[in-house]
């Protein structure tokens, strides 16, 4: 793979420095470009700066775009894992499917990831709870007005080290229930990760961040009776001892982080069931003392510990406010095998030397 070297490399993050998230990048990104005559082609990787575009650049307009989440941890071996990348992999193709964006071949973007990490292995954070984070992205370029799906496209990833997604890391979050907005309906692009659900989710979240809450609780757009996610993060609940998400019915995103904790539950003898959940059926086992623990699942928030829920003006406090034990058993566990101090029993890592 082509490598196109900067002269002068950025200062890195002051090691004690708060990472938050998505506030620095790393030197170098990989691209790759199509067109309809030569399909994906010319793959490499070159120096993280501005790109220039056409104002009529379609992605401008019509947001016909995707992206992916993923994250690359430090081994105690001194090695690189990354964690289910090809997960991620097939399901941003299953977003450019339905975004009308041609599939990318996935061996080119592997070995583009794999060259990446290897030039910015420095780059990935000592500290606890810190990553390098990976993010895939897909955007039309064709020069066109037209509302018609894009004839060329870049691809690219850039890097980013982070730490918690949340301001306060591990303290529980507080979630507003949203009863008038939508995020994704039956027929939508909700289970793609496609640029324009994240536009659309901003108002609702602006709302509730001016009334103190950290995220909203989608609810389905048809009824707003059934939980369907938090935008950022998929939503867990143990009610009877039972861990509970909703079923990936079509509007909510496949999460990475949920598949892997419904396996690490059901391997370790946890009732669990993906049904619909209505939002009385939370409330009413919140007020019965059966909604013991609440939680969120994704790449970049980790596993996220839901301390109170407002439903119709009223709030619920879930868990004492504080981590739950099933929580606390994923985060550790998930954390854990990212990291290396656990066993990596089902091949979740991907190693790069
Ligand atoms: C992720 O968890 O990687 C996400 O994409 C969620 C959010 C930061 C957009």
């Amino acid at each position: 793979m082509q490598i196109i070297k900067r002269e002068q490399c950025k200062q890195k993050p002051n090691a004690d420095a708060p990472l938050g998230f998505g506030h620095y990048f790393t030197d170098y990104m990989f691209t790759m470009k199509y067109t309809a005559n030569e399909g994906w082609h010319d793959a490499k990787i070159q120096p993280n700066e501005p790109l220039r575009f056409d104002m009529a650049t379609s992605i401008f307009h019509y947001a016909q775009g995707i992206f992916e989440g993923m994250k690359a941890f430090r081994q105690p071996d001194g090695s690189v894992g990354v964690f289910r990348p090809d997960e991620n992999w097939a399901r941003m193709n299953n977003s450019a499917r339905r975004m009308c964006i041609p599939e990318f071949p996935v061996s080119v973007v592997e070995e583009g990831l794999e060259e990446l990490l290897k030039l910015e292995r420095d780059w990935i954070p000592h500290g606890a709870g810190t990553a390098l984070y990976i993010r895939p992205t897909i955007v039309a370029t064709r020069v066109m007005l037209g509302v018609h799906a894009s004839t060329e496209y870049l691809f690219f990833i850039i890097l980013s080290p982070v730490g918690s997604y949340y301001a306060h890391g591990l303290e529980p979050t507080k979630l507003l229930v949203e009863d008038y907005y939508t995020r994704a309906t039956l027929g939508g692009t909700g289970e793609a990760k496609c640029l324009g659900n994240y536009a659309a989710s901003m108002k609702a979240a602006e709302e509730a961040e001016a009334k103190g809450f950290d995220q909203v609780l989608w609810l389905d757009a048809q009824e707003k009776r059934y939980v369907e996610e938090v935008g950022s993060m998929n939503i867990f609940f143990v009610i009877d001892g039972e861990v509970v998400t909703p079923a990936l019915v079509g509007s909510i995103l496949p999460g990475i982080t949920r598949k892997s904790c419904l396996h690490l539950l059901r391997e370790r003898g946890y009732k669990t069931s993906e049904r619909r959940i209505s939002i009385e059926e939370v409330i009413k086992a919140a007020c019965d003392g059966r909604l013991t623990e609440a939680f969120g699942t994704g790449t970049a928030a980790v596993i996220s510990p839901v301390g109170l829920i407002r439903y119709k003006g009223v709030d619920y406090e879930i868990g004492g406010g504080k981590m739950g034990t099933v929580t606390k058993l994923l985060y550790d566990t998930v954390t854990g095998i990212q990291n290396g101090v656990i066993a990596d029993e089902y091949g979740w890592m991907k190693r790069i030397s």
